[in-house]
């Protein structure tokens, strides 16, 4: 490394002990034209999906950022690819788990922010292919996914700590223009040689996360102010590499971390739930495990209810759940995540009816839980559980009758401006759910407000 360079990385070493690795919210938009809705009907139907955090940070286990975090020298940390030994990836294995818990897609990281490529990419040495494994592993995922009948998604970030010019931009012009054409290349090459492929998932891309939200070079180094944006010379060029992935994959799903025009909005961690957003789509994407993204021994799993609150509290906000696993570095995704996952997949069969293919609402997240509707049935789920009566405003629409499916019994009625609910029997499922048949299609209903005292929590 240059002199420069050196510095120039000793100042950024400065800059972890602010913390920088919070997202940048981009864009609060999304597509909204006829295409775009259609492209996205089997997405919004689907709900719930398959993360998958695996690459050569899984060999140490310390998670998916550890070469930033502990620095460790670039030549150093490539060193790992000699010791990926995928012995036990198995992506028929990791398909039908995803299937069994009830996922309809999933999204691999092709290359994380490390620049180590799961694929075959010829002009870079740092990749599968040349690494001990010697595999195009994205291919095998491709042809397992696909052969399972889910959507496939790919993770690809354009960021890449390799490149001095990621953090200093401007300062390293020549280095950010390589980093942005291997940007365009891998791009180009991940949607042309693995056949169709449905959800591109950004991370790390657009100008605001250059240099994690913004080193300025002026009066010293800092952050970036949250409300600042880029104001240097460099640019992905984002609107060209997704006019290229487009033109090459017309119907794929693009998230917002990029600065071209995007089809769903990404929330990321438990605590991003936020609101109820019936215009744009959005997922929350969010781990199994507590720590990391990418593999960590002995991590804590989530518990079931956990899990299904998740699910739920994002379904009722109109959005989906992208719930992520690190497989282990020989690709074996650990056992007992596989058993949590394994639980989901049980309760979705009895409950996927008030999941799949609903849109949130009409009822708006709120103490009582959330609700989601589809045709004439509105589904109350019902996850403050020591609740047994229930008042929720008058809906413009005539009740004809309701039922639990989640056992007990329920009764419901209409009166003056509120429905009155009463559940019955055992009040100690995570999610109690009522589904409420109407005379007329429950998607004619505006959003009703429900009482909130505050606990938005149990909505989750
Ligand atoms: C973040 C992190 C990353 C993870 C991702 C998932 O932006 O940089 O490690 O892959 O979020 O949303």
């Amino acid at each position: 490394m240059k002199k420069n360079a050196a510095s120039a990385w000793f100042l950024v070493t400065v800059l972890l002990v602010v913390g920088v690795t919070s997202a940048v919210a981009q864009q609060q938009s999304t597509i909204s034209d006829e295409a775009a809705a259609s492209r996205i009907a089997w997405w919004r139907d689907a709900k719930f999906g398959l993360f998958l955090h695996w690459g050569v940070y899984s060999i140490p286990g310390r998670g998916e950022w550890v070469q930033w975090k502990e620095q460790i020298p670039v030549n150093e940390y490539a060193k790992l690819a000699a010791q990926f030994h995928p012995d036990k990836f198995d992506p028929d294995a990791w398909a039908a788990i995803a299937k069994r818990a009830g996922m309809k897609y999933t999204v691999l990281t092709t290359r994380h922010h490390d620049g180590f490529a799961l694929f075959d990419d010829t002009e870079s040495d740092f990749t599968a292919m040349k690494s001990a494994a010697h595999r195009d592993l994205v291919a095998e995922y491709v042809t397992a996914v696909r052969k399972a009948g889910l959507h496939i998604g790919f993770y690809y970030s354009p960021l890449d700590w390799r490149y001095p010019g990621f953090f200093f931009p401007d300062l390293y012009q020549a280095n950010a223009v390589k980093m942005r054409e291997q940007y365009h290349r891998q791009l180009n090459e991940l949607a042309s040689h693995y056949g169709k492929i449905d959800i591109l998932w950004f991370d790390g891309g657009g100008v605001d996360w250059l240099g994690f939200n913004g080193v300025t070079y002026k009066d010293g180094w800092h952050e970036r102010p949250k409300d600042k944006h880029y104001a240097g010379a460099f640019t992905w060029k984002d609107d060209e590499a997704l006019g290229n992935l487009r033109k090459l994959q017309p119907s794929i799903l693009t998230n917002d971390r990029t600065d071209a025009p995007a089809d769903f909005l990404s929330r990321e961690g438990d605590g991003a739930m936020g609101n109820f957003d019936g215009v744009h789509p959005w997922e929350l994407c969010t781990t199994l495990t507590t720590g990391a993204w990418g593999y960590l021994p002995n991590a804590k799993i989530k518990s079931l209810n956990d899990v299904i609150r998740l699910l739920v509290g994002a379904v009722g906000r109109d959005g989906n759940l992208l719930l992520n696993v690190g497989p282990r570095p020989d690709g074996q995704i650990v056992p007992e995540q596989v058993e949590r996952l394994r639980e989901v997949g049980d309760w979705l069969r009895r409950n996927g009816q008030s999941i799949y293919a609903t849109r949130g609402g009409p009822y708006l997240p709120g103490d009582f839980g959330v609700s989601t509707y589809r045709d004439k049935t509105i589904y109350l789920h019902v996850l403050n559980a020591s609740e047994r009566t229930l008042s929720l405003p008058a809906l413009p629409a005539r009740i004809l009758s309701c039922a639990s499916l989640t056992g007990g019994s329920v009764a419901c009625k209409q009166v003056g401006d509120s429905v009155e609910i009463t559940l019955n029997g055992s009040a100690d499922a995570s999610d109690r759910i009522v589904a409420l048949t109407l005379a007329s299609p429950a998607g004619e209903i505006k959003p009703i407000a429900t009482p909130v005292a505050g606990n938005a929590e149990l909505a989750r």
